[in-house]
This record gives C-alpha cells, structure tokens and sequence, in this order.
C-alpha cells in the first residue's frame, strides 16, 4: 500500500507518489459516497482510526490541475468560507469541501438549471456546500445569500469573465483575501493564440488587482490558465 501523505505545503490536499506521477487526494467528508466515479484510497490516523481519501483528476478539475502545474498557493484551507463560480455539477465543489470542513462553507453558484440539480445532490450529503443558482456576471442578485468570503474561485466560460470575476471580488473578497481565475482562452477569443488571450486578461486584472501567481494548466487543461490575485491595498 503506497503512502499516503501531504501534498507539498497544501493542508488538506494529500497524494500518493511523486511527480509525473502524483496522484492527488482530498480526505472524504463523507466516507463511502463518491462524486464524480473517482477511486477510494484509505490510510490510518495515529489512534488507528480508518481514514478514506478521494481521488482528485487534475483532468477534470481546473484547481486540481493548477496543484500538478505547482501554482505557489491555492488558498483554500480548513473552516474557510469559499464563492465558486461556475460549479457545474460539484466535481471541484466536492474537493473545495472536504478541504474546508464541516464548519467550512463553499456557496456553489451555477446559472444552468440542469447541472445545479446533481449539484443539489451533492450538497445533500455534504452539508458544507450551498448551491445558489444565479447569473454571475449579476452579483448583487445574491447578495441577500452570501456573505463575505476567504477565497473566490471562477470557472465559467464566459467572454467576459475577467470583468466577471472583478466584480465578485470586489464585492464579496474579504480583506486579505485570494481569488482564483480560470481561464478558457477559446471563450474568450476562438480566433486569437491562447498566450495572447492571456495577456489580455493579465491587463485587465492588473488594473484592479495584485496577480500573486499565474499557471498555464496543459497538458492537463489544454488552452487554459489560472490567475492567484489579491485585492489592491
Ligand atoms: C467548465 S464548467 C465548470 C466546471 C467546474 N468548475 C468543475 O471543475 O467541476 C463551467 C460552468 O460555468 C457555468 N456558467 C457559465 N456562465 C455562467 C454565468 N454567467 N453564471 C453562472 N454560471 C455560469 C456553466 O453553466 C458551467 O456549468
């Protein structure tokens, strides 16, 4: 049996390997229902206790694939409040909330009625997770639901989703706080190469926030990028 240890200096991220080969892991908030087809890992806690891990596919999670790209920090760590933005049916949402705990809490937002009932779903289980369905590049159509926030994090594949994504951190991003961008170049400009579109959104963040870091996410996430910002003092 391989062990099961820390991923780097991510708490509540764990992997077995190393590597190319690193298989990345979050500890089940609820053991014995998975989310997404992933596998089960298990391991014992210094009391001898059974511990279940799920696995996290870099290949279909942005966060998951900026971890194996090395991005320096993630922010999101135990009993943290979370805004994800474009959760679609909880694949990522699911490893946000094992990562905050139960006395965490992700706000899972989605405009698409038909991926925000499995994402309902999820939240049926995990009770550290409130689907909102809502139009992001609305924010204060929520405002009534949410309160301010450690960390955003925004995966919709919008042509304006810099502006979207400021938006949101600005209203809701607490003081000292991190946001996370993922971007899909293709949304953004189909006919422009993906380093170009980057740049353009760098501009644009620059202009209102402090980009702290920045991963291009192939070959997990091919045409994609993620951007680590914090608020500007
Ligand atoms: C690529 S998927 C997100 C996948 C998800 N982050 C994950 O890793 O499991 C993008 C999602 O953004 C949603 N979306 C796009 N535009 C949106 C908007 N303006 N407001 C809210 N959700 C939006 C789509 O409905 C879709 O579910």
């Amino acid at each position: 049996m391989p062990e099961i240890k820390q991923f780097k200096h991510f708490k509540g991220v764990y992997c077995i390997g190393s590597g190319n080969r690193t298989t990345l892991l979050t500890k089940n908030l609820v053991p014995g229902k998975i989310v997404y087809g992933e596998s089960l890992f298990y391991d014992k806690d210094a009391e001898g206790n059974k511990v279940e891990y799920r696995e996290w596919d870099p290949e279909r999670s942005k966060l998951g694939a900026a971890l194996m790209r090395e991005v320096s920090q993630i922010s999101i760590k135990e009993n943290d409040y979370v805004l994800y933005l474009g959760c679609s049916t909880g694949t990522t949402v699911s490893h946000v909330s094992d990562i905050v705990g139960k006395n965490g809490l992700v706000y899972a937002l989605d405009f698409a009625p038909r991926v925000l009932r499995d994402m309902v779903f999820v939240a049926e289980d995990r009770t550290n997770i409130a689907p909102i369905m809502a139009d992001a590049n609305k924010p204060d159509t929520y405002a009534h639901l949410i309160s301010e926030v450690d960390t955003v994090f925004m995966d919709i594949a919008q042509k304006n989703q810099a502006e979207i994504f400021i938006k949101n951190c600005q209203l809701y991003l607490k003081e000292g706080g991190f946001g996370l961008l993922a971007v899909k170049a293709r949304s953004v400009d189909v006919t422009r190469y993906p380093k170009d579109v980057f740049r353009q959104i760098r501009a644009l963040l620059e202009k209102e926030m402090t980009i702290t870091d920045y991963r291009e996410l192939d070959p997990y996430e091919m045409d994609h990028a993620i951007f680590v910002v914090k608020k500007k003092i």
